[in-house]
């Protein structure tokens, strides 16, 4: 089995980073059986990669790998990178990749210019430097290589933010940035050409109970900047039901997420 290299120490000097990895982590067996949004837009995504299996393709924020057996597809060599070292051991199960690199994705441990492809699905978010996860893909890639990426955008969970706001002012869900922003940090970065394109997907829930225990399943619990305490109380999540019911439909509760699929090439060849 392909051993996963661990760096722990420049991960947990950043505790935003490190409560991110540690949420992920615990959240690394339950993760797939929540991941519906995840497993539409991965592979909704995955048809932009080029079809050769040809080079070395780098997964960055490769969760719990569930991914690998259609990524090896598609290229001669896997590199597997995630924050989370629990989502990493979970990934190494499969043994799928050359290797398991326990890694923040504004800070990769690769050499320049080592990897041809790039595919990232709903990681991007989760950092609050795009600029610099878009530097050092630019950075590792080839000349010619190709990147993929998918990030949630302002707009994601408006429903549930919106009834949260009808009760209190605190953050509850996470702050995710306007497309043209990431437009932006991508520009700053030179010698990549980029696309952007924006897709909605609308998922449906029972109750707002249920989208609170999904992203708990997922992980994806953590709020940058939300204070301790807060959500308790039985009235509490009774007052956020009534609010967020304005939103049902006959599918159920809606909630959107907004989703940017960034695709670039770096120039030359
Ligand atoms: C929503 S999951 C997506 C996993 C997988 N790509 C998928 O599509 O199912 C986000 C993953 O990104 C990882 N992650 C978050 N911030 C990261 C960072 N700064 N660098 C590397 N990985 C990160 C998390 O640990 C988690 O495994």
């Amino acid at each position: 089995m392909s051993a996963v290299m661990q760096n722990p120490a420049k991960i947990s000097s950043e505790p935003f980073l490190n409560k991110v990895a540690k949420s992920f982590g615990a959240a690394s067996d339950s993760y797939i059986q929540g991941a519906r949004l995840q497993q539409q837009v991965a592979l909704d995504a995955l048809a932009l990669l080029p079809k050769q299996p040809y080079g070395h393709l780098l997964d960055l924020g490769c969760g719990p790998g569930w991914l690998h057996p259609r990524l090896i597809q598609h290229c001669q060599k896997l590199t597997a990178i995630d924050l989370s070292a629990g989502m990493l051991a979970r990934a190494a199960q499969a043994n799928i990749a050359s290797q398991y690199l326990q890694a923040d994705a504004q800070q990769l441990p690769l050499a320049d210019a080592s990897v041809d492809n790039v595919f990232s699905s709903l990681m991007l978010q989760w950092c609050k430097e795009p600029v610099a996860v878009f530097t050092e893909v630019a950075r590792v890639l080839k000349p010619g290589g190709t990147v993929v990426m998918t990030t949630l955008v302002d707009g994601t969970l408006g429903e549930l933010r919106q009834a949260f706001a009808a009760l209190d002012n605190r953050q509850h869900v996470n702050h995710f940035l306007p497309p043209d922003a990431l437009r932006q940090a991508a520009s700053k970065v030179s010698g990549m050409q980029w696309q952007f394109e924006q897709r909605r997907y609308p998922l449906y829930y029972p109750n707002v109970q249920a989208i609170a225990r999904e992203l708990k399943t997922l992980g994806a619990n953590q709020v940058a900047g939300r204070q301790a305490g807060g959500l308790t109380g039985k009235g509490y999540w009774q007052r956020l039901a009534e609010v967020y019911a304005q939103h049902r439909t006959v599918l159920g509760l809606p909630a959107s997420y907004q989703v940017v699929v960034i695709s670039g090439v770096k120039h030359g060849n």
